[in-house]
């Protein structure tokens, strides 16, 4: 199965994609992390992504979708993959359509997570993530056992970069002007699905379970 999720920052992609991603038995790919991947290794190409985050802009779509590219077609995604993140662009989303229709396939399903503004912002504020495991908490909402320290690794958590209160802002207007166009795009490809975000991450969870669950005929 090939999947796709979608949503403003913060929305909880990230999150219920870990969820999807342990259920389903596929790979996850975030754009997102593979570039903190490439800064955290300090790669060129890791250096000129960091540019453009820590303003809260998008990467250059050439850099992104080669490294996407190269990302489908290892192995692991040969039964399939679940696209966090990417594409955020209308140009990125018409490299990925002809990347797969060169390799015969097609996304079956694109899950859009709708939160409203304010709650995106508290979940921001209050997000902490492990740099060394890629864990993700919340303060307020799926807090760590240990004040400051990954429940995972035993690493500090901190404050991603990019969710300082200006970026975030700035964050927020990329996603109004160039990815939410993405929503009618799939929505006229008929592969589009809206779920509610604002639940807790269980009861979404539950939510894209029966969409996903719909596509079983379909495999
Ligand atoms: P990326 O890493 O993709 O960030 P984003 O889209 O801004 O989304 P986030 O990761 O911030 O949020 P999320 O939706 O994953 O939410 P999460 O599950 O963590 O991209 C970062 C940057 O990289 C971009 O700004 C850009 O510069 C660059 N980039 C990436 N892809 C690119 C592309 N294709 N083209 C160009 N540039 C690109 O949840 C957030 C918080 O809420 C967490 O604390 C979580 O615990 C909590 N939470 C989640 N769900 C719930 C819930 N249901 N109830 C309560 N709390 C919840
Ligand atoms: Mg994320």
């Amino acid at each position: 199965m090939r999947l796709l999720i979608m949503g403003a920052p913060g929305a909880g992609k990230g999150t219920q994609a870990k969820l999807i991603t342990e259920k389903y038995n596929i790979p996850h790919i975030s754009s997102g992390d593979i570039f903190r991947q490439e800064i955290k290794d300090n790669t060129k190409d890791g250096q000129l992504a960091n540019k453009y985050i820590i303003k809260g802009q998008l990467v250059p779509d050439d850099l992104t979708i080669s490294v996407i590219s190269k990302r489908l077609q290892k192995e692991d995604c040969n039964h399939g993959f679940l696209l966090d993140g990417f594409p955020r662009t209308i140009k990125q989303a018409h490299a990925l359509d002809q990347l797969l229709a060169k390799l015969n396939l097609k996304l079956d399903l694109v899950i859009n997570l709708n939160v409203s503004k304010d709650l995106i912002i508290k979940r921001l504020s209050g997000r902490r993530v492990c740099l060394k495991c890629g864990a993700t908490y919340n303060l307020n909402t799926n807090p760590p056992k240990k004040e400051g320290i990954c429940d995972r690794c035993g690493d500090t958590i901190i404050l991603r970069d990019d969710d300082k209160e200006e970026t975030v802002k700035m964050r927020l207007d990329v996603y109004e002007n160039q990815t939410k166009p993405l929503i009618k795009y799939y929505s006229d490809q008929k592969i589009l699905v809206h779920v509610d975000g604002n639940l807790n991450f269980r009861d979404t969870f539950k939510e894209v379970v029966k969409f996903i669950g719909d596509l079983d005929g379909k495999h």
